[in-house]
């Protein structure tokens, strides 16, 4: 059985996995408007990555024979100042989910909650591999010195998302 305070915890997971989902999808359609196919399709590829979250909770909660609440989602920015911003908000956005998938960890050890705590180490690994993906990014953001501005930067850049979609199809 699990407790109510963890189902309320995995529901409100399940709203952020879906907020997630939208912010990718939002910011894949930025991409899309700004002619950065590459990027477009790097941040589309989060979607269904991000849903499939959902659904892996979800599932959990169906077999403890737990209630499912599927919350209100938060409509994700619409506008951004230039692409460095998005991989920018992009990275936060995962540090946040990163700190929210450990406080539920911290909550299912605290609680001898071992099956969540079990259920749980495949979001723990996932997320470690977003943040090493961002870094990456982010790496090469500053290697080249990239601010935002358009040009050969901006297009290295769309390139190199562009690889890395096609590197990490999921
Ligand atoms: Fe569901 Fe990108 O974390």
């Amino acid at each position: 059985m699990l407790k109510p305070e963890m189902i309320k915890k995995l529901n409100e997971q399940v709203t952020a996995e879906m907020y997630a989902s939208n912010l990718y999808l939002q910011m894949s359609a930025w991409c899309e408007d700004q002619g950065l196919s590459g990027a477009a399709a790097f941040f589309r590829q989060h979607v269904p990555e991000e849903l499939a979250h959902r659904d892996k909770i979800i599932d959990y909660l169906i077999e403890c024979d737990a209630p499912v609440t599927v919350g209100a989602v938060d409509a994700p920015p619409t506008e951004f100042k230039s692409l460095v911003e998005v991989i920018n908000k992009a990275f936060e956005h995962e540090l946040k989910v990163t700190a929210m998938i450990h406080d539920l960890a911290e909550m299912a050890l605290d609680s001898k909650d071992f099956n969540t705590f079990n259920m749980l180490q495949f979001f723990i690994a996932e997320q470690r591999e977003e943040e090493v993906l961002f870094r990456g990014i982010l790496d090469q953001v500053k290697l080249i010195a990239f601010k935002g501005e358009t040009g050969e930067a901006m297009y290295l850049i769309n390139q190199f998302l562009q690889r890395s979609a096609q590197a990490h199809p999921h």
